[in-house]
């Protein structure tokens, strides 16, 4: 398997029914649709129902995804869900999936780098099917953040929401498929974005769950500087290594974590608005999930064709950030 290029070849999406708009929060949280609106573009984000579990919207996204690339799970070799938001601590839910696909011969794991996790597996899909150690793989991204949303903080509360995406992988001909791929971290800036609570460090007792030591804290306004900087440098990385200019982009999907990012990081990198995919004001940030759905949205709404150059960029709690550049 010389000099195959990892492309994808379906992708999918799922989320919960539930619906919580800017007025629902209104209600909830001293905030405003007018507030949120115009600090964070969103205006609704779904909100998994109690009995809804991650690898339910998982398996939904990843069945699509399936279908549309027309291979058999017993195809798949690696299947990675990056979730920080997992059904359970053991099995990862990696195996539900796998289970539930009929996928037993992939092998399955979860991969935790938050709001990146979904170009983190790309990453890694894209080294297997190239080394000739994976023929397809399938790469989730999958969250309830929701669960982990303290309602009484309005910092937090407003922004993010639950879904699931999926792509298939596997090798294709010429010059298409995965370019280029970035992936970093930097764990000096962990308590920008956290939840202390619920691991072996500080177990979920009565008390610590109380104070909802489980729930995320995060420091939005030192993100939001880190999250463009980040977002933009890695993202000219993979175009200066290719040789590509910004110019040449058909197709931008950022990370959903905020509009006003996702316009900074387009206006840093000077790619026209127009190829700029935003779908935040119907999701909010689902995290790990949010470039796969975007994908989907895209592929469904004609807004990517054979032969354009996509590019992916992510931030994301840890922290990390990645970039990956592709021929559809
Ligand atoms: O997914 C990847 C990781 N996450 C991110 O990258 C998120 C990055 N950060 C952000 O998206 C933004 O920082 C937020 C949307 C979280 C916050 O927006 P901001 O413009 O940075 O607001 P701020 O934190 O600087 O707060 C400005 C004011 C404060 O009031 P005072 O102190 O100026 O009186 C906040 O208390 O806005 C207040 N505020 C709110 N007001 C109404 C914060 N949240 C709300 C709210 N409704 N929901």
């Amino acid at each position: 398997m010389a000099n195959v290029n990892a492309g994808i070849l379906g992708t999918g999406r799922a989320y919960p029914e539930g619906v919580l708009t800017n007025a629902d929060l209104e209600q909830m949280v001293d905030t405003s649709d007018e507030w949120i609106t115009s600090r964070t573009g969103i205006k609704q984000r779904h909100k998994a129902a109690e009995g809804e579990y991650t690898s339910m919207f998982a398996v939904r996204a990843a069945r699509q995804a399936i279908e549309r690339a027309k291979i058999d799970p017993l195809e798949i070799d690696l299947l990675i869900c990056a979730t920080v938001t997992p059904d359970q601590v053991l099995p990862s839910t990696g195996c539900i999936i796998q289970t539930e696909l009929g996928a037993h011969k992939a092998a399955a794991f979860d991969l935790a780098a938050a709001c990146s996790g979904f170009l983190f597996g790309l990453t890694l899909a894209n080294t297997m099917i190239k080394t000739g150690q994976a023929r397809y793989a399938l790469v989730i991204g999958a969250e309830l953040l929701t669960r982990y949303v303290d309602y009484t903080d309005r910092s937090t509360c407003v922004i993010f929401g639950d879904g699931a995406g999926a792509a298939v992988l596997g090798p294709v001909e010429g010059e298409r498929g995965i370019l280029a791929t970035r992936i970093r971290s930097d764990g000096r800036y962990t308590e920008q974005l956290f939840a202390p609570g619920g691991g072996t460090r500080m177990g979920l007792t009565p008390e610590s769950f109380a104070a909802g030591a489980h729930f995320y804290k995060m420091r939005g306004n030192e993100l939001f500087k880190v999250a463009v900087r980040s977002m933009a440098d890695v993202a000219r990385e993979v175009l200066e290594e290719t040789g590509y200019k910004a110019d040449d982009v058909k197709l931008f999907i950022p990370h959903q974590a905020n509009q006003r990012i996702t316009d900074a990081v387009a206006n840093n990198l000077k790619v026209d608005s127009q190829i700029v995919y935003s779908n935040i004001a119907m999701h909010g940030n689902t995290s790990s999930a949010s470039i796969p759905i975007a994908l989907d949205e895209c592929v469904e709404m004609g807004r990517v064709h054979d032969g354009d150059l996509v590019l992916l960029a992510s931030f994301g709690g840890g922290v990390t950030w990645g970039a990956v550049l592709m021929r559809w």
